[in-house]
Protein backbone atom coordinates (compact mmCIF):
# COMPACT_ATOMS: atom_id res chain seq x y z
CA UNK A 1 0.00 0.00 0.00
CA UNK A 2 1.60 3.87 -0.81
CA UNK A 3 1.44 6.14 1.66
CA UNK A 4 -1.20 8.24 -0.98
CA UNK A 5 -3.56 5.43 -1.58
CA UNK A 6 -3.81 5.18 2.52
CA UNK A 7 -5.92 8.19 2.64
CA UNK A 8 -8.96 6.35 1.90
CA UNK A 9 -10.93 4.66 4.36
CA UNK A 10 -11.25 1.60 1.97
CA UNK A 11 -7.70 2.01 1.17
CA UNK A 12 -6.28 -1.59 3.30
CA UNK A 13 -5.92 -3.59 -0.41
CA UNK A 14 -4.96 -1.17 -3.11
CA UNK A 15 -1.46 -0.94 -4.00
CA UNK A 16 -2.32 3.09 -5.98
CA UNK A 17 -4.52 6.03 -5.47
CA UNK A 18 -7.25 6.97 -8.31
CA UNK A 19 -6.66 9.41 -10.07
CA UNK A 20 -8.11 13.37 -9.72
CA UNK A 21 -10.65 12.47 -12.36
CA UNK A 22 -11.73 9.18 -11.21
CA UNK A 23 -12.09 10.51 -7.46
CA UNK A 24 -13.96 13.42 -9.19
CA UNK A 25 -16.25 11.06 -11.17
CA UNK A 26 -17.11 9.02 -8.58
CA UNK A 27 -17.33 11.52 -5.40
CA UNK A 28 -21.01 12.15 -4.59
CA UNK A 29 -20.39 14.53 -1.94
CA UNK A 30 -20.81 17.83 -3.65
CA UNK A 31 -24.39 16.56 -4.07
CA UNK A 32 -25.52 13.89 -0.64
CA UNK A 33 -23.78 15.96 1.73
CA UNK A 34 -27.79 18.03 1.83
CA UNK A 35 -28.29 14.56 3.74
CA UNK A 36 -26.20 15.45 6.47
CA UNK A 37 -28.83 15.62 9.58
CA UNK A 38 -30.18 12.55 7.65
CA UNK A 39 -26.74 9.98 8.29
CA UNK A 40 -26.11 12.44 11.61
CA UNK A 41 -29.42 10.73 12.82
CA UNK A 42 -29.54 7.60 11.16
CA UNK A 43 -26.36 7.13 12.85
CA UNK A 44 -27.09 7.88 15.91
CA UNK A 45 -29.79 5.61 16.00
CA UNK A 46 -27.57 2.84 14.66
CA UNK A 47 -24.36 3.15 17.67
CA UNK A 48 -27.90 3.63 20.37
CA UNK A 49 -29.04 -0.15 19.64
CA UNK A 50 -25.29 -1.17 19.43
CA UNK A 51 -24.93 -0.29 22.80
CA UNK A 52 -27.94 -1.55 24.12
CA UNK A 53 -27.38 -5.16 22.59
CA UNK A 54 -23.93 -4.64 24.42
CA UNK A 55 -22.07 -5.04 20.59
CA UNK A 56 -20.30 -1.24 21.33
CA UNK A 57 -19.96 0.35 25.41
CA UNK A 58 -21.77 2.56 26.70
CA UNK A 59 -18.78 4.65 27.10
CA UNK A 60 -17.98 4.54 23.21
CA UNK A 61 -21.60 5.34 22.58
CA UNK A 62 -21.58 8.74 24.94
CA UNK A 63 -18.31 9.44 23.05
CA UNK A 64 -19.81 9.40 19.65
CA UNK A 65 -23.42 11.18 20.97
CA UNK A 66 -20.51 13.92 21.48
CA UNK A 67 -18.90 14.01 18.50
CA UNK A 68 -21.85 14.10 16.30
CA UNK A 69 -23.17 17.19 18.27
CA UNK A 70 -19.66 19.05 17.78
CA UNK A 71 -20.39 17.67 13.65
CA UNK A 72 -23.65 19.04 13.79
CA UNK A 73 -22.58 22.14 14.99
CA UNK A 74 -20.08 22.85 12.56
CA UNK A 75 -21.99 21.72 9.66
CA UNK A 76 -24.82 24.03 10.72
CA UNK A 77 -22.19 27.18 11.22
CA UNK A 78 -20.58 26.06 7.60
CA UNK A 79 -16.85 25.53 9.28
CA UNK A 80 -17.04 21.59 8.57
CA UNK A 81 -14.27 21.16 5.80
CA UNK A 82 -16.64 18.51 2.95
CA UNK A 83 -13.40 16.50 1.31
CA UNK A 84 -13.80 15.06 -2.09
CA UNK A 85 -11.09 12.76 -0.84
CA UNK A 86 -13.76 11.25 1.20
CA UNK A 87 -15.94 10.34 -1.41
CA UNK A 88 -19.91 11.07 -0.11
CA UNK A 89 -21.28 12.73 3.11
CA UNK A 90 -21.40 9.28 5.09
CA UNK A 91 -17.26 8.79 5.14
CA UNK A 92 -16.98 12.56 5.58
CA UNK A 93 -19.14 12.72 8.46
CA UNK A 94 -17.67 9.86 10.18
CA UNK A 95 -14.02 10.57 9.42
CA UNK A 96 -14.64 13.57 11.62
CA UNK A 97 -16.56 11.45 14.06
CA UNK A 98 -13.04 9.65 14.24
CA UNK A 99 -10.72 12.30 14.82
CA UNK A 100 -12.78 14.24 17.26
CA UNK A 101 -13.70 11.05 19.43
CA UNK A 102 -11.06 8.49 18.57
CA UNK A 103 -11.52 4.60 18.71
CA UNK A 104 -15.39 5.28 19.61
CA UNK A 105 -15.88 6.79 15.78
CA UNK A 106 -14.41 3.49 14.49
CA UNK A 107 -17.04 1.51 15.72
CA UNK A 108 -19.95 2.67 14.69
CA UNK A 109 -19.71 1.17 11.45
CA UNK A 110 -19.70 -2.53 13.20
CA UNK A 111 -22.67 -4.17 11.69
CA UNK A 112 -23.43 -1.61 8.85
CA UNK A 113 -22.42 -0.54 5.51
CA UNK A 114 -22.57 2.02 3.48
CA UNK A 115 -25.16 0.65 1.35
CA UNK A 116 -28.05 0.04 3.85
CA UNK A 117 -26.54 3.74 5.60
CA UNK A 118 -27.28 5.46 2.26
CA UNK A 119 -30.97 3.55 1.64
CA UNK A 120 -31.69 4.77 4.80
CA UNK A 121 -30.71 7.78 4.41
CA UNK A 122 -32.65 8.50 1.08
CA UNK A 123 -35.82 7.08 2.97
CA UNK A 124 -35.40 9.99 5.88
CA UNK A 125 -34.97 12.65 3.48
CA UNK A 126 -37.49 11.44 1.62
CA UNK A 127 -39.99 11.24 4.11
CA UNK A 128 -39.50 14.68 5.55
CA UNK A 129 -39.44 16.34 1.92
CA UNK A 130 -42.98 14.13 1.33
CA UNK A 131 -44.04 15.91 4.47
CA UNK A 132 -43.36 19.40 3.56
CA UNK A 133 -44.62 19.16 -0.15
CA UNK A 134 -48.22 17.37 1.84
CA UNK A 135 -47.81 20.57 4.07
CA UNK A 136 -47.74 23.17 0.51
CA UNK A 137 -50.39 21.04 -1.65
CA UNK A 138 -52.56 22.29 1.24
CA UNK A 139 -51.82 25.69 1.07
CA UNK A 140 -52.06 25.98 -3.04
CA UNK A 141 -55.33 24.02 -2.90
CA UNK A 142 -56.82 26.16 -0.10
CA UNK A 143 -55.73 29.48 -2.39
CA UNK A 144 -57.89 27.77 -5.13
CA UNK A 145 -60.72 27.14 -2.81
CA UNK A 146 -60.03 30.75 -1.65
CA UNK A 147 -60.40 31.74 -5.32
CA UNK A 148 -63.16 29.74 -6.08
CA UNK A 149 -65.14 31.22 -3.63
CA UNK A 150 -64.69 34.61 -4.55
CA UNK A 151 -65.87 33.51 -8.07
CA UNK A 152 -68.19 30.96 -7.28
CA UNK A 153 -70.91 32.44 -9.28
CA UNK A 154 -68.59 34.60 -11.87
CA UNK A 155 -70.00 32.79 -15.55
CA UNK A 156 -66.84 31.91 -18.07
CA UNK A 157 -67.11 29.87 -21.18
CA UNK A 158 -66.47 26.34 -20.05
CA UNK A 159 -64.12 24.68 -23.70
CA UNK A 160 -64.09 21.47 -25.14
CA UNK A 161 -61.27 21.46 -28.07
CA UNK A 162 -60.72 25.17 -27.12
CA UNK A 163 -64.03 26.45 -28.82
CA UNK A 164 -66.49 27.52 -26.50
CA UNK A 165 -68.72 24.69 -25.04
CA UNK A 166 -71.28 25.62 -21.77
CA UNK A 167 -71.19 28.00 -19.27
CA UNK A 168 -69.30 27.21 -16.39
CA UNK A 169 -67.96 29.36 -13.50
CA UNK A 170 -64.71 30.27 -12.42
CA UNK A 171 -65.20 28.95 -9.29
CA UNK A 172 -66.22 25.88 -10.64
CA UNK A 173 -63.23 25.62 -12.88
CA UNK A 174 -60.45 26.19 -9.90
CA UNK A 175 -62.32 23.24 -8.10
CA UNK A 176 -61.73 20.72 -10.96
CA UNK A 177 -57.81 21.91 -10.24
CA UNK A 178 -58.48 21.32 -6.41
CA UNK A 179 -59.43 17.59 -7.27
CA UNK A 180 -56.83 17.47 -9.51
CA UNK A 181 -53.93 18.43 -6.23
CA UNK A 182 -56.25 16.49 -4.21
CA UNK A 183 -55.43 13.05 -5.96
CA UNK A 184 -51.58 14.02 -5.97
CA UNK A 185 -51.68 14.99 -2.33
CA UNK A 186 -53.12 11.05 -2.09
CA UNK A 187 -50.03 9.51 -4.15
CA UNK A 188 -47.90 11.37 -1.88
CA UNK A 189 -49.09 10.02 1.14
CA UNK A 190 -49.49 6.95 -0.29
CA UNK A 191 -45.38 6.58 -1.82
CA UNK A 192 -44.48 7.99 1.92
CA UNK A 193 -45.73 4.32 3.37
CA UNK A 194 -43.57 2.50 1.46
CA UNK A 195 -40.83 5.07 1.97
CA UNK A 196 -41.12 4.63 5.59
CA UNK A 197 -39.38 1.33 5.62
CA UNK A 198 -35.81 0.88 7.53
CA UNK A 199 -33.18 -0.62 5.30
CA UNK A 200 -30.65 -0.34 8.30
CA UNK A 201 -29.37 -4.11 9.34
CA UNK A 202 -29.09 -4.95 5.77
CA UNK A 203 -25.40 -4.48 5.32
CA UNK A 204 -23.81 -4.92 2.61
CA UNK A 205 -26.59 -7.27 1.15
CA UNK A 206 -26.47 -10.00 3.63
CA UNK A 207 -27.30 -8.77 6.72
CA UNK A 208 -24.58 -8.98 9.83
CA UNK A 209 -23.26 -11.43 11.92
CA UNK A 210 -24.02 -9.21 15.21
CA UNK A 211 -27.04 -9.39 17.09
CA UNK A 212 -28.80 -6.50 15.96
CA UNK A 213 -32.38 -5.21 16.69
CA UNK A 214 -33.91 -3.77 13.42
CA UNK A 215 -36.92 -2.73 14.73
CA UNK A 216 -35.43 -0.72 18.20
CA UNK A 217 -33.49 1.41 14.85
CA UNK A 218 -37.17 1.49 13.07
CA UNK A 219 -38.97 2.89 16.18
CA UNK A 220 -35.86 5.38 16.80
CA UNK A 221 -36.27 6.88 13.32
CA UNK A 222 -39.96 6.71 13.62
CA UNK A 223 -40.04 4.14 10.70
CA UNK A 224 -43.28 2.09 10.19
CA UNK A 225 -41.61 -0.76 9.27
CA UNK A 226 -38.53 -2.72 8.46
CA UNK A 227 -37.40 -4.13 5.13
CA UNK A 228 -37.96 -7.68 5.06
CA UNK A 229 -35.21 -8.87 2.78
CA UNK A 230 -32.35 -7.55 2.92
CA UNK A 231 -31.06 -8.04 -0.81
CA UNK A 232 -34.03 -5.98 -1.88
CA UNK A 233 -33.61 -3.31 1.26
CA UNK A 234 -29.98 -2.07 -0.33
CA UNK A 235 -30.50 -2.37 -3.37
CA UNK A 236 -34.07 -1.14 -4.83
CA UNK A 237 -34.83 2.64 -5.32
CA UNK A 238 -38.80 2.15 -6.40
CA UNK A 239 -40.06 4.39 -3.32
CA UNK A 240 -37.90 7.02 -4.89
CA UNK A 241 -39.51 6.29 -8.81
CA UNK A 242 -42.86 6.40 -6.85
CA UNK A 243 -42.15 9.77 -5.96
CA UNK A 244 -41.27 10.81 -8.79
CA UNK A 245 -43.79 9.36 -10.46
CA UNK A 246 -45.83 11.42 -8.35
CA UNK A 247 -43.92 14.30 -9.11
CA UNK A 248 -44.48 14.22 -12.85
CA UNK A 249 -48.35 14.17 -12.24
CA UNK A 250 -48.13 16.83 -9.98
CA UNK A 251 -46.37 18.89 -12.44
CA UNK A 252 -48.57 17.73 -15.09
CA UNK A 253 -51.37 19.35 -13.80
CA UNK A 254 -49.37 22.43 -12.86
CA UNK A 255 -48.33 22.42 -16.94
CA UNK A 256 -52.34 22.36 -17.37
CA UNK A 257 -53.45 25.38 -14.81
CA UNK A 258 -50.06 26.95 -16.28
CA UNK A 259 -51.01 26.53 -19.82
CA UNK A 260 -54.32 28.24 -19.26
CA UNK A 261 -53.52 31.06 -17.31
CA UNK A 262 -50.70 31.55 -19.73
CA UNK A 263 -54.09 31.50 -22.25
CA UNK A 264 -56.20 33.64 -19.70
CA UNK A 265 -53.68 36.63 -19.47
CA UNK A 266 -52.94 36.97 -23.45
CA UNK A 267 -54.23 40.20 -24.37
CA UNK A 268 -56.05 38.64 -26.86
CA UNK A 269 -58.09 36.60 -24.07
CA UNK A 270 -57.86 38.63 -21.12
CA UNK A 271 -59.76 36.68 -18.86
CA UNK A 272 -57.52 37.34 -16.21
CA UNK A 273 -54.63 39.20 -14.80
CA UNK A 274 -52.21 37.65 -13.07
CA UNK A 275 -50.27 39.62 -10.00
CA UNK A 276 -46.97 41.75 -11.18
CA UNK A 277 -44.77 39.61 -9.32
CA UNK A 278 -45.13 37.06 -11.13
CA UNK A 279 -44.22 38.65 -14.72
CA UNK A 280 -41.62 40.24 -15.84
CA UNK A 281 -40.89 42.63 -19.05
CA UNK A 282 -39.64 42.60 -22.60
CA UNK A 283 -36.14 44.27 -23.00
CA UNK A 284 -36.92 45.14 -26.28
CA UNK A 285 -41.05 45.72 -26.31
CA UNK A 286 -41.77 48.48 -23.68
CA UNK A 287 -45.71 47.45 -23.74
CA UNK A 288 -44.65 43.58 -22.52
CA UNK A 289 -45.95 41.77 -19.57
CA UNK A 290 -45.00 38.66 -19.50
CA UNK A 291 -46.44 35.37 -17.94
CA UNK A 292 -43.00 34.05 -16.59
CA UNK A 293 -43.85 31.74 -13.90
CA UNK A 294 -46.32 29.55 -15.17
CA UNK A 295 -44.13 29.47 -18.67
CA UNK A 296 -41.41 28.50 -16.72
CA UNK A 297 -43.22 25.98 -14.50
CA UNK A 298 -44.86 24.33 -17.92
CA UNK A 299 -41.42 24.06 -19.14
CA UNK A 300 -40.13 22.61 -15.57
CA UNK A 301 -42.67 19.86 -15.87
CA UNK A 302 -40.53 18.32 -18.68
CA UNK A 303 -37.35 18.50 -16.63
CA UNK A 304 -39.39 16.50 -13.94
CA UNK A 305 -40.58 14.13 -16.42
CA UNK A 306 -36.71 13.75 -17.03
CA UNK A 307 -35.98 12.54 -13.65
CA UNK A 308 -38.45 10.38 -13.36
CA UNK A 309 -37.13 8.61 -17.00
CA UNK A 310 -33.63 9.00 -15.41
CA UNK A 311 -34.59 7.20 -12.27
CA UNK A 312 -36.56 4.17 -14.14
CA UNK A 313 -33.73 3.92 -16.54
CA UNK A 314 -31.21 3.78 -13.58
CA UNK A 315 -32.71 0.84 -11.91
CA UNK A 316 -33.45 -0.88 -15.04
CA UNK A 317 -30.48 -3.04 -15.56
CA UNK A 318 -29.23 -3.48 -12.32
CA UNK A 319 -28.50 -7.02 -10.68
CA UNK A 320 -28.84 -7.87 -7.32
CA UNK A 321 -27.66 -5.97 -4.97
CA UNK A 322 -26.46 -2.99 -4.46
CA UNK A 323 -24.03 -1.12 -7.88
CA UNK A 324 -22.95 2.40 -7.74
CA UNK A 325 -25.27 2.99 -10.41
CA UNK A 326 -27.51 4.12 -7.23
CA UNK A 327 -25.28 7.13 -6.64
CA UNK A 328 -26.96 8.33 -9.33
CA UNK A 329 -30.59 8.69 -7.97
CA UNK A 330 -29.59 11.60 -5.85
CA UNK A 331 -29.56 14.46 -8.23
CA UNK A 332 -32.44 13.85 -10.39
CA UNK A 333 -34.38 13.21 -6.91
CA UNK A 334 -33.59 16.19 -5.10
CA UNK A 335 -33.81 18.46 -8.44
CA UNK A 336 -37.68 16.67 -8.19
CA UNK A 337 -37.76 18.00 -4.90
CA UNK A 338 -36.60 21.31 -5.29
CA UNK A 339 -38.57 21.78 -8.58
CA UNK A 340 -42.23 20.60 -6.81
CA UNK A 341 -41.21 22.58 -3.52
CA UNK A 342 -40.80 26.09 -5.02
CA UNK A 343 -43.69 25.76 -7.60
CA UNK A 344 -46.06 24.79 -5.20
CA UNK A 345 -44.80 27.67 -2.99
CA UNK A 346 -44.82 30.31 -5.63
CA UNK A 347 -48.42 28.86 -7.41
CA UNK A 348 -50.23 29.26 -3.72
CA UNK A 349 -49.00 32.81 -3.68
CA UNK A 350 -49.63 33.04 -7.74
CA UNK A 351 -53.63 31.62 -7.01
CA UNK A 352 -53.94 34.34 -4.43
CA UNK A 353 -52.72 37.19 -7.14
CA UNK A 354 -55.48 36.09 -9.66
CA UNK A 355 -57.64 39.03 -11.08
CA UNK A 356 -61.01 38.07 -12.99
CA UNK A 357 -62.55 40.26 -15.63
CA UNK A 358 -65.75 39.41 -16.45
CA UNK A 359 -66.59 41.18 -18.85
CA UNK A 360 -64.15 39.72 -20.98
CA UNK A 361 -65.28 35.81 -20.03
CA UNK A 362 -69.13 37.16 -20.41
CA UNK A 363 -67.97 38.89 -24.00
CA UNK A 364 -66.50 35.60 -24.89
CA UNK A 365 -70.04 33.35 -23.86
CA UNK A 366 -71.97 35.75 -25.67
CA UNK A 367 -69.94 34.74 -29.38
CA UNK A 368 -69.61 30.65 -29.00
CA UNK A 369 -73.34 29.82 -29.01
CA UNK A 370 -72.97 28.33 -25.32
CA UNK A 371 -76.80 28.03 -24.60
CA UNK A 372 -77.05 25.90 -27.02
CA UNK A 373 -77.38 22.80 -25.09
CA UNK A 374 -79.66 24.52 -23.00
CA UNK A 375 -82.16 24.62 -26.17
CA UNK A 376 -82.23 21.33 -26.67
CA UNK A 377 -82.90 20.29 -23.36
CA UNK A 378 -85.30 22.89 -22.90
CA UNK A 379 -86.78 21.22 -26.15
CA UNK A 380 -86.89 18.11 -24.67
CA UNK A 381 -88.78 19.15 -21.71
CA UNK A 382 -91.75 20.13 -24.56
CA UNK A 383 -91.48 16.40 -25.35
CA UNK A 384 -88.97 16.05 -28.10
CA UNK A 385 -86.60 13.22 -28.60
CA UNK A 386 -83.48 14.29 -27.89
CA UNK A 387 -81.87 13.76 -31.32
CA UNK A 388 -84.30 15.53 -33.19
CA UNK A 389 -83.96 18.70 -30.43
CA UNK A 390 -80.35 18.29 -31.01
CA UNK A 391 -80.97 19.05 -34.96
CA UNK A 392 -83.54 21.60 -34.99
CA UNK A 393 -81.08 23.53 -32.52
CA UNK A 394 -78.74 22.87 -35.11
CA UNK A 395 -80.38 24.80 -37.45
CA UNK A 396 -81.12 27.75 -35.18
CA UNK A 397 -77.44 27.88 -34.65
CA UNK A 398 -76.59 28.10 -38.76
CA UNK A 399 -79.65 31.04 -38.89
CA UNK A 400 -78.42 32.37 -36.04
CA UNK A 401 -74.67 32.57 -37.31
CA UNK A 402 -75.60 33.90 -40.62
CA UNK A 403 -77.41 36.98 -38.73
CA UNK A 404 -74.01 37.10 -36.87
CA UNK A 405 -76.06 37.13 -33.55
CA UNK A 406 -76.62 34.68 -30.56
CA UNK A 407 -79.33 32.38 -30.06
CA UNK A 408 -81.12 34.78 -27.84
CA UNK A 409 -81.19 37.50 -29.99
CA UNK A 410 -83.12 35.64 -32.23
CA UNK A 411 -86.74 36.47 -31.83
CA UNK A 412 -89.52 33.96 -31.16
CA UNK A 413 -90.69 33.55 -35.13
CA UNK A 414 -86.97 32.98 -35.69
CA UNK A 415 -87.03 30.55 -33.27
CA UNK A 416 -90.02 28.71 -33.79
CA UNK A 417 -89.15 28.67 -37.28
CA UNK A 418 -87.04 25.61 -36.43
CA UNK A 419 -88.41 24.41 -33.01
CA UNK A 420 -91.99 25.29 -33.76
CA UNK A 421 -92.61 24.32 -29.42
CA UNK A 422 -91.03 26.82 -27.57
CA UNK A 423 -92.67 29.91 -26.33
CA UNK A 424 -92.15 33.29 -24.68
CA UNK A 425 -90.26 31.14 -21.71
CA UNK A 426 -87.62 29.86 -23.90
CA UNK A 427 -85.65 33.41 -23.24
CA UNK A 428 -85.00 32.47 -19.67
CA UNK A 429 -83.39 29.21 -20.79
CA UNK A 430 -80.73 31.05 -23.66
CA UNK A 431 -79.39 33.13 -20.72
CA UNK A 432 -76.04 32.18 -19.21
CA UNK A 433 -77.37 32.71 -15.73
CA UNK A 434 -80.60 30.34 -16.58
CA UNK A 435 -77.75 27.75 -18.38
CA UNK A 436 -75.66 27.54 -14.85
CA UNK A 437 -78.56 27.42 -12.43
CA UNK A 438 -79.99 24.67 -14.73
CA UNK A 439 -76.68 22.24 -14.11
CA UNK A 440 -77.85 21.95 -10.35
CA UNK A 441 -76.56 18.50 -9.18
CA UNK A 442 -73.66 16.91 -7.05
CA UNK A 443 -70.85 18.18 -9.35
CA UNK A 444 -72.55 20.41 -11.50
CA UNK A 445 -71.75 23.83 -12.38
CA UNK A 446 -75.07 26.36 -10.77
CA UNK A 447 -73.57 28.21 -8.24
CA UNK A 448 -75.42 26.66 -5.50
CA UNK A 449 -73.85 23.67 -6.64
CA UNK A 450 -69.98 25.37 -6.21
CA UNK A 451 -70.68 26.66 -3.29
CA UNK A 452 -71.56 23.71 -1.44
CA UNK A 453 -68.35 22.22 -2.67
CA UNK A 454 -66.22 24.53 -1.72
CA UNK A 455 -68.09 24.32 1.85
CA UNK A 456 -67.14 20.08 1.30
CA UNK A 457 -63.42 21.31 -0.03
CA UNK A 458 -62.94 23.51 3.38
CA UNK A 459 -63.85 20.40 5.13
CA UNK A 460 -61.42 18.09 3.39
CA UNK A 461 -58.45 20.68 3.55
N1 LIG B 1 -22.23 7.27 -2.09
C1 LIG B 1 -22.80 5.98 -2.23
C2 LIG B 1 -24.18 6.11 -2.84
O1 LIG B 1 -24.67 7.15 -2.90
C3 LIG B 1 -22.88 5.30 -0.91
C4 LIG B 1 -22.90 3.82 -1.00
C5 LIG B 1 -21.57 3.34 -1.43
N2 LIG B 1 -21.45 1.93 -1.38
C6 LIG B 1 -20.50 1.30 -2.05
N3 LIG B 1 -20.46 0.03 -1.95
N4 LIG B 1 -19.66 1.94 -2.81
O2 LIG B 1 -24.78 5.15 -3.24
Amino acid sequence: MTSSAAQYTWAGRFSEPVSDLVKRYTASVDFDRRMWQQDIRGSLAHARMLAKQEIISKGDLIDIERGMETVQREIESGRFEWSLDLEDVHLNIEKRLTNLVGDAGKRLHTGRSRNDQVATDIRLYLRDAIDDILVLIRGFRSALVDLAEKEAATPMPGFTHLQVAQPVTFGHHMLAYFEMFGRDAERFADARKRTNRLPLGAAALAGTTYPIDREFVARELGFEGVCENSLDAVSDRDFAIEFTAACALLMMHISRLSEELVMWMSPRIGFIQIADRFCTGSSIMPQKKNPDVPELARGKTGRVYGELMSLLTLMKSQPLAYNKDNQEDKEPLFDAVDTVTDTLRIFADLAGGITVRPEAMRAALAQGFATATDLADHLVRKGLPFRDAHEAVGHAVKAAEAKGVDLAQLTLDELRAFCPQVENDVFAVLTVEGSLAARDHFGGTAPAQVRAAIARARSRL
